[in-house]
Order: C-alpha cells, then sequence, then structure tokens
C-alpha cells in the first residue's frame, strides 16, 4: 500500500514516534497531517533520545523527505528550535522537511488566550499542553487565523496581523485580565521567523501527489490519539483537531481512496494526560507502579500520566472508527511482575452493560468497567526477540487483545530503543 498510517489507538502517548522511526526506513516521505507542537514523540536510538514536537519522527533516516501538512498549526518558533535543535546534533533538514504554505501559525496570543482559559476554568479545566492548540484550530474555523503562505504578502499579513492583536487583547483584559501584548513587536518576530521558513515553505498538496503518483510510499504520522478526537473521542477533553485516521484527507489533501493501510499503535496498558474521562484508570497508589515502570510522564509538559487497565471497549472502538489494520502494541514489558492482569471488556451504564464504546454521551464518567482477569508473568521480557521466547503468559494476553480487538498485533514493543522490538 503505498500509504500506510501509524495512529495512536488511545489517549495519545502510545509510542507513536517509536513505531514511525521503526518502520520509516521504508517510506519516501513522512507526514504531520494535524495538532502541533502538543505532541511529544520520543525516539530513542543507542544511547541518544531525540523528542518531535512538530517534526515528523522520520527525520533521523537519512533522504526521506518530511512534510508539515495543511492540517497542522505550527509553532514557527518551536520549529525553529527543533530545525537548531537537530542541526547542532548533526542532523540536516535542507531539502527534504516541506511547510505547507497553507498550515496555520500559532500565535503568542493563542498560547496566551489557551493558558488564560485553562486558568479560571477550575473544575472543568481540560488540562491542555498550553501550545495554543485551541485558540488557533478556533480562529482557522472563525476564519481569521494566518497561514505561513501569509507571511510572504508583507503589507495584508501586517494588517490583519494586527487587527488580530487588537481583538485578542480586547479578550485578554476583558475576561482574564492578562497584560495586552504588543503588536509591532509581534510583527517584526514574525518577520523574522518568515526569512528563515521560507527554504522550507512548499506546496505539499502537489508535493505528495506527485510522489503518490510516481509510486512513492507515503507514511502519515498521527498526533495524539483515537481518544483525543475532536468529532470521536471524549469530547471537550480532546484535543482540537481529528486526531484519528479522519483527519488524514483533510488534513493532506489525500483523497480518501488513496488512503489506504492504517496501523494502531496501543500501549499494553492504557494512559492518559490532562483531565477527562478514563473508566479503566488506577487509583493513584497503584497507578505508581506503572508510572514509575513505564517512564509514564509528559513528553511535552513532564506531567505525570494518569494510569489504568488495557481498555478493550474504547480501543475496539479505534479500530473501527481508523479502520485499523494491523496493531502494534508497545510496552508489553512494563506490565511484567504482575500476577493478575485485567483487560476491559465491557461497560457498565446505568444499569446496562455493553461492549460498545458510547458516542456522544456525558456519563463516559460514570461507567464501571467489567473487566477479565488474565494471568500475569514475572519474567523482565526486554530482551525478548522471537514470540515464541516470551512467557506463556505475555503469549496468552497478546491472544486476548487480538482476539478481542479482531485485528493482528504485528508488532509487539519490549523497549524504549529500535531492537527492543518483536516483527510478526
Ligand atoms: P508518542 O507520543 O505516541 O510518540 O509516545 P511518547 O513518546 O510520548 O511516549 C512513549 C514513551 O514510551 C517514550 O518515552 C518511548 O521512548 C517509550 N517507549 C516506546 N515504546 C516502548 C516500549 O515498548 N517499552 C518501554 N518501556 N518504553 C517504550
Ligand atoms: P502525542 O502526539 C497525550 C492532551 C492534553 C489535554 C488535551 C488537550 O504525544 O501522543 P491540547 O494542548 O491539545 O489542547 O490539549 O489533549 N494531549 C495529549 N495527550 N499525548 C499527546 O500527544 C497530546 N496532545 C494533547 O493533555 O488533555
Ligand atoms: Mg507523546
Amino acid at each position: 500500500m503505498p500509504v500506510l498510517s501509524v495512529i495512536g489507538a488511545q489517549w495519545g502517548d502510545e509510542g507513536k514516534g517509536k513505531i514511525l522511526d521503526l518502520i520509516a526506513s521504508k517510506a519516501d516521505v513522512v507526514v504531520r497531517y494535524q495538532g502541533g507542537a502538543n505532541a511529544g514523540h520520543t525516539v530513542v536510538v543507542g544511547q541518544e533520545k531525540f523528542v518531535f514536537n512538530l517534526l515528523p519522527s522520520g527525520i533521523l533516516h537519512p533522504g526521506k523527505k518530511n512534510v508539515i501538512a495543511n492540517g497542522m498549526v505550527l509553532d514557527a518558533a518551536q520549529l525553529l528550535t527543533e530545525i537548531d535543535g537537530f542541526q547542532k546534533r548533526g542532523i540536516d533538514l535542507g531539502g527534504r522537511l516541506f511547510v505547507s504554505a497553507a498550515a496555520h501559525l500559532v500565535f503568542p496570543y493563542h498560547k496566551a488566550i489557551d493558558r488564560a482559559s485553562e486558568g479560571v476554568k477550575g473544575g472543568t479545566r481540560i488540562g491542555t499542553t498550553g501550545r495554543g492548540i485551541g485558540p488557533c484550530y478556533a480562529d482557522k474555523i472563525a476564519r481569521v487565523g494566518l497561514r505561513v503562505g501569509d507571511l510572504y504578502d508583507e503589507a495584508r499579513f501586517a494588517a490583519r496581523l494586527e487587527a488580530n492583536v487588537r481583538e485578542k487583547n480586547t479578550l485578554l483584559k476583558a475576561l482574564y485580565g492578562a497584560e495586552p501584548l504588543d503588536f509591532a513587536a509581534m510583527l517584526a518576530e514574525f518577520r523574522a521567523y518568515a526569512v528563515r521558513l521560507e527554504p522550507y515553505v512548499a506546496d505539499t498538496f502537489h508535493l505528495l501527489r506527485d510522489c503518490l503518483d510516481a509510486g512513492q510510499y507515503v507514511f502519515i504520522e498521527g498526533a495524539q490519539g483515537m481518544q483525543l478526537d475532536i468529532d470521536f473521542g471524549t469530547y471537550p477533553f480532546v484535543t482540537s483537531s481529528n486526531s484519528s485516521a479522519l483527519g488524514i484527507t483533510a488534513g493532506t489533501g489525500i483523497a480518501p481512496k488513496r488512503v489506504g493501510e492504517v496501523l494502531g499503535v496501543a500501549k499494553a496498558y492504557t494512559t492518559r494526560v490532562g483531565a477527562g474521562p478514563f473508566p479503566t484508570e488506577l487509583p493513584d497508589a497503584e497507578a505508581q507502579l506503572l508510572r514509575e515502570r513505564g517512564g509514564e510522564f509528559g513528553a511535552v509538559t513532564g506531567r505525570p500520566r494518569r494510569c489504568g487497565w488495557f481498555d478493550g471497549v474504547a480501543a475496539r472502538f479505534a479500530v473501527q472508527v481508523n479502520g485499523v489494520d494491523s496493531l502494534a502494541l508497545t510496552k508489553l514489558d512494563t506490565l511484567s511482575g504482575y500476577d493478575k492482569l485485567r483487560v476491559c471488556t465491557g461497560y457498565e451504564i446505568a444499569g446496562h452493560v455493553t461492549d460498545r464504546f458510547p458516542v456522544g454521551v456525558t456519563t463516559l464518567d460514570k461507567v464501571k468497567p467489567r473487566y477479565e482477569t488474565l494471568s500475569g508473568w514475572k519474567e523482565d521480557v526486554s530482551g525478548v526477540r522471537r514470540v515464541d521466547d516470551l512467557p506463556a503468559a505475555a503469549r496468552e494476553y497478546v491472544d486476548f487483545l487480538e482476539d478481542f480487538l479482531r485485528v493482528r498485533a504485528t508488532i509487539l514493543s519490549v523497549g524504549p530503543a529500535r531492537d527492543q522490538t518483536i516483527f510478526r
């Protein structure tokens, strides 16, 4: 299949970065299609660790083209910092990074509004990453956003930015008592970004089309995950884009019929960072064990991730919505040491039990998970490279998930490193 998409099947941080990097050697182009610097994708190579916020995780493979497509929201300062960081580490992006002229720009007022509005929300706080994602997408939909291509129409850009800054300052002051932002300084800042970004700006629609017409392999990298999708996630505790596979066509311009195979990425348990319903969440004392073993702290904000058992109901929904063809199951190593493991196979809501993920209901926080209990294993599996060498209980755990999800786990990950992987 010329288009392969790697999509998070849970609440983000499933290990998409590791999996994408692992298979990127087979790609010609790697594309991010939604989200922005709220993403934190980790790739470990030898003793080195790389965290990607905006750049696609294919960057480490020389010669691959990397695309920041139109569906993304671009924090220009963050992108330039990331590019500089990679350059310092000897990785040059010249000629192989393409930034869509139609991607929306994140401005300082988006971040200020994101943080200020979260600050006054109290109990209804989403727990955003503070990267300005929601306010930037809101401006896109309200048709007052500015895009990368607008940077190069100086007079128009200045006029529209001035109008936006005036409006946002009024809002920041009136609603949050926040300090106004300085238009002239912002304009100068973005003029400087425009110069530095120019070599990367491209018409990524035609670039991708040409690549596909030439039979090249395009790999799509999802950020966030199914349950953070603006339409089908746990709204309103979601991000502001279609982070499921549903966002691929709008976010890249690749026609729906060309979007081929989908590789879902799921952890062998569940985590969530930020607020919102999480049916299989463990009480903090029990979550601590998984958090410490799995290093479950946010790659962007450093926040401790909430941890819980594998939620089969939510994962099966992810398989259905995304059309997942096969699964990469990560962090199997983190589960070593338990006597018993639990997998949620049903939700009890208002006295009824269902194995269908409820869409559009607000009662998700009242769900009582129904569990199957499986045997755990004590052995450290981080050195295992063949399925047959896994403890029987680990193989049974994987088989159980495959049967329940009706999809095959073709990649099992047993550690952060590239070689800590079992291909089936
Ligand atoms: P992403 O946002 O989906 O790319 O995931 P993150 O990078 O935010 O979080 C996944 C974390 O788990 C990173 O620190 C990875 O290095 C690490 N990781 C990935 N796969 C495995 C695995 O199989 N076992 C362990 N122990 N860590 C893993
Ligand atoms: P990756 O790509 C996990 C969460 C935030 C918050 C909600 C909205 O690394 O998997 P936002 O800043 O997007 O408005 O925050 O979404 N969130 C993520 N959680 N992994 C991510 O990305 C996330 N990106 C956003 O914690 O709950
Ligand atoms: Mg992450």
